[in-house]
């Protein structure tokens, strides 16, 4: 199982938040692949950035499609009942704690409304068949250092496609584009690995 726990890496969350919200323009909905979700925390902590930048209306069209290989079959079942370990959750600020979790003593609940915007599926990436297409942002973090070169461009040639006109994606910050994939992405933030769909 990954390392991983809410709000990690918050500052390129909240970046490629910020960035979601102005490519998506009030186009209808704003759909999210969160390719290599491990149990949860990174799809949960995107949720949360977004309900708080978006409030509750505008939240409602927002849909998550969180994927991992998911190699012990146990994350849809974490994540469908959204309860988490305190040590997760440790990082969330105590009001958002307050606002979205409830407190089980040595376990944390989800609310529904953070819930209902997440699926999750289980999906190897080196199919190279996107889940769909037709999504603003592609967010894989920590996932890629796991494939060879090879495998690297093949599934960053399967994001380009599946991602909207100018749709958005975004890596860790040790990783890059490979330079014969320069022709499909666009990096747009100086100090994040966020790029735009050319
Ligand atoms: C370190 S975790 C990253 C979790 C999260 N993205 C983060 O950055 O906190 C890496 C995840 O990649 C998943 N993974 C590895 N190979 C994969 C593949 N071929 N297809 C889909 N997921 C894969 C693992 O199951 C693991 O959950």
């Amino acid at each position: 199982m990954g390392l991983t726990y809410f709000y990690r890496d918050l500052s390129t969350l909240k970046l490629v938040v910020d960035k979601t919200i102005q490519h998506y323009n009030d186009s209808g909905s704003i759909n999210i692949w969160d390719a290599g979700c491990s149990r949860g925390a990174e799809p949960y902590t995107l949720a949360i950035i977004l309900r708080e930048k978006l409030g509750k209306t505008a939240f409602g069209n927002v849909k998550i499609h969180a994927t991992d290989l998911d190699p012990t079959g146990e994350f849809e079942s974490i994540i469908s009942n959204g309860i988490y370990p305190a040590e997760e959750i440790q990082r969330v600020p105590v009001d958002i704690q307050k606002k979205y979790f409830e407190d089980q003593g040595s376990t944390y609940l989800i609310c529904d409304e953070i819930k209902e915007s997440i699926t999750f599926k289980r999906h190897n990436l080196l199919t190279l068949k996107p889940i769909k297409t037709g999504f603003n942002l592609v967010l894989c973090k920590n996932v890629l250092l796991h494939f060879n070169a090879s495998q690297r461009r093949d599934v960053l040639t399967m994001f380009h496609e599946s991602l909207l006109d100018k749709g958005l994606f975004a890596i860790e910050q040790t990783q890059s584009i490979p330079s014969l994939l320069a022709h499909l992405f666009m990096k747009i933030t100086a100090q994040t690995q966020i790029f735009q769909k050319k």
